[in-house]
C-alpha cells in the first residue's frame, strides 16, 4: 500500500472501507436534498480528499466553495476563536448549505463556523463529516452526516496532516508514538 512505512503504526480506516462509506453518505445526502439547490463548503486544507470524493459519488449538480479558518493563539490546536483567512467566495442568504470536513475532534472549529454560517442568513446548514472522534468532543455540535466514530488517537492521512505532512494517503492510519517530536 501507498506510504505505509515506519512512519505509521497502523491503517484505521482502508481505501475501500472510506469509499463506500462516502457512497453511503452521498445516497443520504442525494436523498434529503431532493429538489433543492445544495451548496458544498469544505473547510480547507483537510477537507479536500472528502469533497472531491464524496462530490463525485452525487450523481447531481452541486456548487462548491470553500474556507479556510485557523485557530488564534499559541495553541497547536484548537481554542474556540477562529479567524477566517479565507471566506466563502459565494453569498449564502437563502441557500442550503453543507459543510464538509475531514474529522471534528474537538468540535471547536465547526461549533463557530456553523454560527457564523448561520448569521449569513443561509436556508440551512448542515455538517458531513469523514470521521469524528468522540472522546475529543469540548462541546456539542450537531452533525448530520458521520462517516465513522474513531477513537481519540492521532490519525493522519486522506486530508488530515502531521506538520502538514502525509495529507495525500489514501487511507486513514495512526501516526507511530515514535513520531511525535
Ligand atoms: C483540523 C481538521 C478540522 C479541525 C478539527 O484542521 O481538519 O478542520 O482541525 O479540529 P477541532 O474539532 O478540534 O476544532 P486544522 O485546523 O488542523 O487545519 P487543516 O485542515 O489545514 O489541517
Ligand atoms: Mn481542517
Ligand atoms: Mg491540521
Amino acid at each position: 500500500p501507498q506510504h505505509i512505512d515506519g512512519d505509521l503504526e497502523k491503517v484505521v480506516l482502508s481505501e475501500q472501507e472510506i469509499q463506500s462509506r462516502l457512497a453511503e453518505m452521498a445516497a443520504d445526502i442525494q436523498r434529503d436534498y431532493e429538489g433543492k439547490d445544495v451548496l458544498l463548503v469544505g473547510v480547507l486544507k483537510g477537507a479536500v480528499m472528502v469533497m472531491a470524493d464524496l462530490s463525485r459519488h452525487l450523481s447531481r449538480h452541486v456548487e462548491i466553495d470553500w474556507m479556510d479558518v485557523s485557530s488564534y493563539g499559541s495553541g497547536t490546536r484548537s481554542s474556540g476563536v477562529v479567524r477566517i483567512i479565507k471566506d466563502l467566495d459565494a453569498d449564502i442568504s437563502g441557500r442550503h448549505v453543507l459543510v464538509v470536513e475531514d474529522i471534528i475532534d474537538t468540535g471547536l472549529t465547526l461549533s463557530w463556523l456553523v454560527s457564523n454560517l448561520r448569521s449569513r442568513g443561509p436556508a440551512s446548514v448542515e455538517i458531513c463529516t469523514m470521521l469524528r472522534k468522540p472522546e475529543a468532543a469540548k462541546t456539542d455540535v450537531d452533525v448530520k452526516y458521520v462517516g465513522f466514530d474513531i477513537p481519540n488517537s492521532f490519525v493522519v492521512g486522506y486530508g488530515l496532516d502531521y506538520a502538514e505532512r502525509y495529507r495525500n494517503l489514501r487511507v486513514v492510519a495512526t501516526l507511530a508514538p515514535h513520531m511525535y517530536s
